[in-house]
């Protein structure tokens, strides 16, 4: 991947850098023992509510949930399915997982992506951009018969 621009968080525009500023603090709760990799996850609703996560990880391996997941999780549980935007925080700003891209396109068609460094630097891209020619929920309903 060629290196993003990358912008300072305290630049942002103002619902932009309060959902980077919600991804870096979901960090800090992320538990993760094993890997010692901290990742914070701020999504926001429709509802403009922001649902947070931070990655789980499990003495068993591979029962490790990452952060995206934890905060799609916790949003779909308190009935909201429909987002606006995410922001993913990490030591040096890693884009969303292929599992976790595949997750969040159940909920969101194109969702503009914020990926943000421990330093408070960030850089933007999308779902669309990170699953191209996803497969998604519309083609259940496509190709039948
Ligand atoms: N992880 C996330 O939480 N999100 C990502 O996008 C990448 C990976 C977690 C999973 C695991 O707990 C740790 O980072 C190392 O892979």
């Amino acid at each position: 991947m060629t290196a993003p621009d990358l912008v300072a968080v305290a630049d942002l525009a103002d619902d932009w850098r309060t959902l980077a500023e919600a991804a870096l603090v979901a960090r800090e709760r992320a538990y993760a023992p094993y890997s010692r990799f901290h990742v914070g996850a701020a999504l926001r609703g429709a509802s403009g509510h922001i649902y947070t996560g931070g990655n789980i990880e499990n003495a068993s391996y591979g029962l490790t949930v990452c952060a995206e997941r934890v905060a799609v999780w916790s949003a779909v549980a308190a009935g909201e399915t429909h987002f606006t935007a995410l922001a993913v925080a990490s030591e040096s700003g890693v884009s969303p997982c292929g599992a976790c891209r595949q997750v969040l396109l159940e909920f969101a068609a194109d969702l503009p992506v914020l990926v943000v460094n421990a330093a408070g630097r960030a850089w933007n891209t999308s779902l669309k951009a990170l699953l191209p020619m996803a497969f998604s929920p519309a083609d259940l309903h496509e190709g039948r018969g």
